[in-house]
């Protein structure tokens, strides 16, 4: 069987290095994704090891479809009565690139029509269509002249681990963040910071690797609905996951920092740490990035951070929580910029984006400055303003992935 795992774009070598070491076959890289094969159990591995992929999807066919009426026959072909039993939901969705078909619903249609009639025929009734949660999610991508169908193993993609329920401005997806400590090449065996933690991912996401904690073991998988599952699969799944839980450590081998300025991002990053599993693992603390400082007799390790890249996470004039993010400077009388008690209204006019720029440069000096104290570690960044990389200098280590639809930089230094 021949799988794709898709991941965030950027993020390839981190998952075929991922998918390798899980020893799987005919690893492959490939824009937005990563091939290999194997049977069903190759796919639940990817499902529950892989940190890095956002879906993992069975492909079923592959044929030209140049149209419509290709499209139909070709996914009448597929033998669905494997897949799908009259009482089983489906979903279809279909992304197109460079196809004569020019609109995805009327393709997603068109497969949902050739396989309600291919399991009519065969089954003598056909099953419901559930767009929102169905059992069986079937995948149509169409490149050119060629059309692909898949089934979606995880359902929800694997970057919903489960363990988010505290929210703060701007998290990291998990996957992103596992594949910034991937790409970074953190060291799990060694201290790790987050000097600007907001909801705890990239602080979350390394205890998790340090444990060795499969990322799926706390979620449910769109396969557990599949028809299929029941009987020998949902046997080698559990046996999956017992070996996972075993082979997980019962405590992080080095201390691992979350810290933030606000007191809100903290609670956040300790909700999600305790639905992670690995409270226990973390230490939390309040502060400012620029008066970070090495702890002694801490061992030199990794410094990772997201740091603000400018107007999303930029404060209100007056408000508090946010100043030092940018919005007022050190030392700001608390309730400054605000008149008669009441808050200015957000002014996001060319001069207050310029203004709010310089005081996002000065906390990047700040920062460059403060990891400047730390000899001997290595700091790894993830960059979404250029300013930043300016004032940290020449990395050791560039590397452009994509945060969502924002184009980033992960950044490596060694702190001499
Ligand atoms: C882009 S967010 C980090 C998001 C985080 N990686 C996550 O996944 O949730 C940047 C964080 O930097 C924090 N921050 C802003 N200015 C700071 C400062 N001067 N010192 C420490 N933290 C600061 C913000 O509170 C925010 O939580």
């Amino acid at each position: 069987m021949k799988y794709f795992a898709t991941c965030a774009k950027g993020t390839e070598g981190a998952l075929r290095r991922e998918l390798s070491a899980l020893r799987l076959h005919a690893v492959r890289g490939e824009q937005g994704g990563v091939s290999f094969e194997g049977k069903l159990e190759a796919g639940l591995a990817a499902c529950l090891h892989s940190r890095v992929a956002m879906r993992v999807l069975l492909e079923l066919a592959r044929f030209p479809a140049g149209d419509a009426a290709s499209l139909y026959d070709g996914a009448r072909a597929v033998d669905w009565s494997a897949w799908l039993t009259t009482r089983t939901t489906l979903a279809v969705e279909s992304t197109l690139r460079d196809s004569g078909l020019t609109h995805s619903g009327y393709a997603a249609l068109k497969v949902k029509d050739a396989v309600v009639d291919a399991l009519r025929d065969k089954l003598g009734a056909r099953p419901d269509v559930d767009p929102k949660d169905p059992d069986v999610r079937i995948v149509l991508h169409v490149a050119g002249d060629e059309a692909t169908l898949s089934l979606d193993l995880a359902g929800e993609p694997l970057h919903r681990r489960g363990y988010r329920s505290g929210m703060t401005p701007a998290p990291l997806k998990e996957t992103l963040a596992a594949a910034v400590l991937a790409l970074g090449g953190v060291d799990r065996e060694r201290p790790f910071i987050d000097p600007m933690c907001g909801s705890g991912t990239l602080a979350i996401e390394h205890a998790l690797a340090a444990r060795r904690i499969a990322p799926g073991l706390g979620r449910p998988f769109g396969f557990q609905r599949w028809p299929a599952y029941r009987g020998a699969l949902q046997s080698t799944w559990d046996r999956m996951k017992e070996e996972a839980r075993r082979a997980a450590l019962p405590a992080a081998p080095a201390p691992i920092v979350a810290r933030d300025l606000f007191t809100k991002a903290l609670d956040a990053a300790r909700k999600n740490a305790a639905a992670a599993g690995v409270l226990a693992d973390l230490r939390f603390e309040r502060g400012d990035v620029r008066d970070l400082a090495p702890e002694p007799g801490m061992a030199p390790g990794t410094l990772c951070m997201n740091p603000p890249y400018g107007e999303r996470l930029m404060g209100k004039p007056g408000d508090e929580e946010r100043g030092r993010a940018g919005g007022a400077p050190r030392g700001a009388r608390p309730g400054a910029g605000r008149r008669g008690g009441r808050e200015e209204p957000p002014a996001f006019d060319r001069r207050a984006a310029h203004v709010s720029q310089l005081k996002l440069e000065g906390l990047y000096r700040g920062m460059a400055e403060a990891l400047g104290r730390f000899h001997g570690w290595s700091a790894v960044l993830l960059s979404g303003n250029p300013h930043l990389d300016a004032a940290m200098g020449r990395a050791e280590v560039r590397h452009r992935l994509w945060n969502g639809p924002l184009e980033v930089r992960l950044l490596r230094y060694r702190l001499r």
